[in-house]
């Protein structure tokens, strides 16, 4: 996608070989997401290309991001097709519809070609936090917090970010944190394991991580990826079986051609 695309969708993109970053770039509005903004990364995610090995999403400015964007909200602009407003002059299975194209701007990054990073400093609120929470990993500025802002809203989170969140801190803190929208700072989210990281460096720590990630072979990374996620959904058996035919995978990669 061209530059000026993104500029428009709130967007940057920037790869240097096995690394891509995508930077929300809305600091003026602490990086508030619009569905122009889910359009452009679902497109951003489909144009990946396979030489990257670790995607880093980070904020512009002092916030992550904070959330939807209040004016789609509100409806502020009559013109705006993408308002909430808008969206309720449609029947229920074209507004899921709609739903599931917003989605798909936040499922690419559980692609196993690479490993996510979310980059979080300040606030990640809503539909912030879900973003974050879409990425493998997270690594929090020591001034970061999170929210699932959406109950205050009387919506629930449904940009993907349910299944990750219980799968990260389990059932029961995921229910008391979005049905309460309770600010988690950063070093709570360490110690329930909404985060990997809380570190006093960011762009050090996602650099520091980005070589760890980038130093065993390609392969061996996105098969464990796959391992690991579908480990949930499997019983111990399968599991090991998976193990196996990954392994038998990489020792023929290892072993080259017989
Ligand atoms: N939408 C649009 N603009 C926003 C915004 C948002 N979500 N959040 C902040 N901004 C704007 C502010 O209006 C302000 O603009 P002006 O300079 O023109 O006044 C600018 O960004 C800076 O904001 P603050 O001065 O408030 O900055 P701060 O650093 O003091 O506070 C904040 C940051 C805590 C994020 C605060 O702005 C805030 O609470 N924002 C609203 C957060 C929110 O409720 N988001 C919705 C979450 S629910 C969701 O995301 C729903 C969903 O998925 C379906």
């Amino acid at each position: 996608m061209d530059p000026e695309t993104l500029a428009a969708a709130g967007l940057r993109y920037d790869a240097d070989g096995p690394v891509a970053t995508i930077t929300l770039d809305r600091p003026g509005r602490r990086n508030a997401q619009t569905p122009a903004m889910w359009r452009a990364l679902a497109d951003l995610g489909e144009a990946i290309p396979d030489e990257v090995r670790v995607v880093v999403v980070r904020g512009e400015g002092p916030s992550f991001s904070a959330g939807l964007d209040t004016a789609v909200l509100m409806g502020s602009d009559p013109d705006d097709p993408d308002s909430f407003p808008a969206l309720l002059k449609l029947g229920d299975e074209q507004i899921a519809e709609v739903i599931e194209g917003y989605q798909r701007g936040f499922t690419f990054l559980a692609d196993p070609r690479f490993v996510s990073i979310a980059a979080v400093q300040g606030h990640a609120i809503g539909a912030g936090l879900q973003l974050a929470l879409a990425c493998d990993l997270r690594v929090a500025a020591e001034d970061a917090s999170f929210s699932m802002k959406e109950a205050a809203l009387g919506l629930v989170p449904d940009l993907a970010g349910t299944k990750p969140l219980v799968e990260a801190v389990g059932a029961a803190r995921a229910l008391e944190l979005c049905a309460t929208t309770r600010t988690v700072e950063a070093l709570e989210a360490a110690a329930i394991g909404l985060v990997n990281l809380v570190v006093p460096d960011l762009d050090q720590a996602v650099a520091d991580l980005t070589a760890a990630l980038l130093a065993p072979p390609a392969g061996a990374v996105r098969e464990i990826k796959s391992l690991v996620q579908g480990a949930a959904e499997r019983t111990l058996d399968e599991q090991r079986r998976h193990e196996r035919q990954a392994q038998v995978r990489r020792l023929r990669e290892l072993g080259g051609p017989t």
